[in-house]
């Protein structure tokens, strides 16, 4: 079922607090990436906790009508594992029809750097929502490099790619912190003749820098400098996949709301680029908890514990940090509505910019909660009610945006009465089972 044709879901209260320890679903960022990297390389690669959401399949189908081969199949927890053989130096086929991205823009952003280094023409399309969100910071520096894209300019998908064998290295200094932005050009990069690097301005997640080493590419992995030697070829790898910090964040922030609840996440990934929430949620007060457990290739990994926290007030998020909990903003809004004080997000023009308006989503999702949140340029300020009364029969509306399907959800689950959250199907685009798995720490 797309999120477009699943309707409205009523949330209930959940019935106790949430108690015990749980894993969440593999890291979509991790999971596509893991993919892609093995479709671009020799041999077979051997992948172990990929996310089976409609985002990762998107890259999977995209990949597959590139001539990889992907052989992962569904395992008893709910991922995906098995192999991808990749087109390594012979490269991807010119696919017979466009590729269509749908909800994803990891996999329409990223596809632009894969393809980047080959002679062939793809038209890369995506859902409606999709198509609203911007992909010059991605054609720009790629056209530095030497890609064409039809229409030149254009400003969103759809777009047609025509790569080209004769990619130059570039440095390039991205205008903003995007690990999607940082990836294609270090995609293109891998087969572009020399040393392609990029500066960010601020840390975004390195996940990119992190893996291509597995697949053989000699990577630098600075403060906020990437770097990749080329021509690489890159050869097969073996990748597990981590827990996702940005699944288990709404967890967190539903034990810390729901009285007497204390839970585990094992298994997550534990990369500081990610787990900006965390250390928010820890100057708001939260009894929150990580323990290092071990590491996959140069991903850490372990368990994150909340507990629920009365008196939790409001602290000021500064723009350099808004990278490293960029998807969390909305869940951590909520957090902030039933925290005393003021929170402040700074810098946080970004959310305009995601799977829909998340800054305008928040302003009006906690307007009907009675909470005063506004926007001043970039920064998004919230005034907490720590006393907050959730009014009856309200109805959220999702925007199809999974991060926003949640957190409204927690409205419903950690309060006293039910809502209603439009286009609630949308979670699967990062964490199908959602509520299947916060009701089952219900006993
Ligand atoms: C992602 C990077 C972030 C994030 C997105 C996934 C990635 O986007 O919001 O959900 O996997 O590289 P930007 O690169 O646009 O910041």
């Amino acid at each position: 079922m797309s999120s477009q044709e699943s309707g409205t879901r009523t949330i209930r209260p959940l019935p106790s607090p949430l108690d015990g320890t749980m894993t969440v679903p593999g890291d979509k960022s991790i999971s596509h990436r893991a993919i892609l990297f093995s479709a671009m390389a020799e041999g077979t690669s051997r992948l172990l906790g990929v996310l089976d959401s409609s985002d990762v399949r998107a890259s999977i189908e995209a990949v597959q009508k590139l001539g990889a081969t992907v052989t992962l199949e569904k395992q008893t927890d709910g991922s995906l594992a098995g192999g991808v053989e990749g087109w390594g130096a012979a490269g991807p086929k010119q696919p017979d029809g466009p590729i269509y991205c749908a909800n994803s823009g990891t996999t329409a952003r990223l596809l632009m750097g894969v393809l980047a280094p080959w002679d062939i023409e793809v038209r890369i399309e995506g859902d409606e929502h999709l198509s609203k969100r911007p992909m010059r910071r991605i054609t720009a520096p790629l056209m530095m490099m030497g890609v064409n894209f039809e229409p030149a300019g254009a400003e969103t998908l759809p777009i047609t790619e025509h790569g080209t064998k004769n990619l130059r290295a570039i440095t390039y200094d991205s205008p903003m912190a995007s690990a999607q932005l940082k990836t294609a050009v270090l995609l293109a990069g891998v087969r572009a003749n020399g040393v392609t690097e990029l500066n960010e301005p601020s840390v975004s997640r390195n996940h990119t820098e992190l893996m291509l080493p597995e697949y053989g590419v000699e990577t630098t992995a600075g403060e906020r400098t990437a770097r990749v030697k080329g021509p690489a070829c890159m050869h097969s790898a073996e990748i597990r996949v981590p827990g996702d910090p940005s699944s288990a964040a709404f967890i967190v922030c539903a034990a810390l709301l729901k009285p007497g609840s204390a839970i585990q996440i094992e298994n997550v990934s534990l990369n500081t680029a990610r787990t900006g929430f965390l250390f928010t949620l820890e100057r708001m007060g939260a009894d929150v908890a990580t323990r290092r457990t071990g590491s996959a290739g140069k991903e850490p990994f372990g368990v994150i514990s909340a507990c629920y926290t009365p008196g939790l007030h409001g602290c000021e998020i500064p723009g350099d940090k808004i990278a490293s909990l960029v998807d969390e903003v909305p869940v951590l809004s909520l957090v902030a509505a039933h925290a005393h004080g003021i929170t402040v997000f700074r810098n946080v023009e970004e959310l305009r910019a995601k799977e829909s308006d998340r800054l305008e989503a928040i302003v009006r999702g906690l307007a009907l909660l009675g909470v005063d949140a506004w926007t001043e340029g970039d920064d998004l300020f919230i005034e907490g009610q720590p006393n907050l009364q959730v009014p009856e029969g309200l109805v959220f509306d999702s925007r199809s945006d999974h991060r926003l399907a949640m957190t409204w959800a927690l409205v419903g689950l950690t309060g006293k009465v039910p809502v209603d959250v439009t286009d609630f199907g949308s979670v699967d685009v990062s964490y199908p089972d959602f509520l299947h798995d916060i009701v089952k720490l219900c006993h």
